[in-house]
Order: C-alpha cells, then sequence, then structure tokens
C-alpha cells in the first residue's frame, strides 16, 4: 500500500502555502483517476487534506482578510459555501465503498468539479487580492495560523467518514447548503 505523507509546513507566505496545498490536492484526484494507483490511499490522503486545508482557511485566514479589507463579506461567505458543497462532495466520494466502481467514479467527477472551481475562484479572488494588498508581515502571521489549525487538524483525523458526515450536517444547520437537498436521515 502507498502510503502518502503529506507536508506539514509551519512558516512561509500564507497565499504560497494554500497554492501548494492546491497543487498537492490536484495531483491526489489525479491519482483517484489512475486504475494503477493505491486510490484507496490517495483517498484517505485527500480527505484529511481537503477537510484540514479548507477548515482552517475559513476560521484563520478568511476573517482576518476581511477585518483588514482584503475581501469582503461576501467573498468570505462565498468561500465558505464552495467549502461546504466540495465537503458534501467528498461525503460522497467516502460513502463509495470500493475504488474501481462507477459510483466512486461518479463521486470523483463530481468532487472534481467543485474543488477545481473553488480552487480556480480562490486563487484569483482571494490569494491574488492578499498578494496585492496584504503586507508582508500579515501573510506571514496568517501562514503561522493557518498552519498550526491545518496541522492540528490533519493530526486528528479530521477526513474519516463520521468527520465528514458532521461537518457536511453542520454546514445544513448553518445555512451554508440548501436545505431542500439535505437527505433524509
Ligand atoms: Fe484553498
Ligand atoms: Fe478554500
Amino acid at each position: 500500500m502507498t502510503s502518502y505523507s503529506i507536508p506539514r509546513p509551519t512558516a512561509g507566505d500564507i497565499t504560497d502555502l494554500i497554492a501548494a496545498d492546491h497543487r498537492l490536492l490536484e495531483d491526489l484526484m489525479r491519482d483517484m483517476r489512475d486504475s494503477e494507483a493505491d486510490r484507496d490511499a490517495a483517498r484517505a490522503a485527500f480527505s484529511d487534506l481537503l477537510v484540514a486545508h479548507s477548515e482552517a482557511e475559513e476560521e484563520t485566514v478568511y476573517p482576518h482578510l476581511k477585518s483588514k479589507k482584503v475581501i469582503d463579506g461576501e467573498e468570505q461567505e462565498h468561500g465558505d459555501k464552495e467549502h461546504a458543497a466540495t465537503n458534501e462532495a467528498l461525503l460522497h466520494l467516502l460513502q463509495a465503498k470500493g475504488t474501481d466502481t462507477q459510483k466512486f467514479e461518479d463521486a470523483l467527477e463530481e468532487v472534481a468539479e467543485v474543488l477545481n472551481h473553488h480552487i480556480g475562484e480562490e486563487e484569483l479572488s482571494i490569494l491574488n487580492p492578499a498578494k496585492e494588498d496584504a503586507s508582508q508581515d500579515l501573510r506571514e502571521s496568517l501562514a503561522e495560523a493557518w498552519t498550526s489549525k491545518r496541522n492540528s487538524l490533519l493530526d486528528s483525523g479530521c477526513g474519516t467518514l463520521e468527520s465528514v458526515e458532521k461537518i457536511v450536517k453542520k454546514a445544513y444547520d448553518d445555512g451554508l447548503l440548501p436545505n431542500d437537498e439535505q437527505p433524509e436521515g
């Protein structure tokens, strides 16, 4: 079994660190599509990284960029909503038992669609403004806060099926996902 070890940086420039994770998430999606790769191991690493990355952004990056007026409330809320949609697609991926089934491949396609969209939008509407309008000091202090939250989430096993179920349920409760679509039970 391939083991994926996710890097745990602790300092740097927040815009570089977030972009590096995006590239890693893209690599893991490519491995999940590859029938010769250890798709199950790639899925586990992808799930841990996606959850830790996004939760840490919501908690430590978006609010500070908003308070420094680098992004506005609408951009912050849009990011939170896209994370919720991505987590819901991730839940479907984790619910697929095998990795060589149509169910897995359909769920993977759904994840890729929402995540690729979010990565593109975040780099354009959040990371670029942060590069242009946030000071070096702010970008470094955000890097410390984000990596610390991200790394502790990674250590806690945040990407298990049970954990993602809870996160998606909370997103419905918080109104980040349209309520008419909430699955029964
Ligand atoms: Fe991101
Ligand atoms: Fe994000």
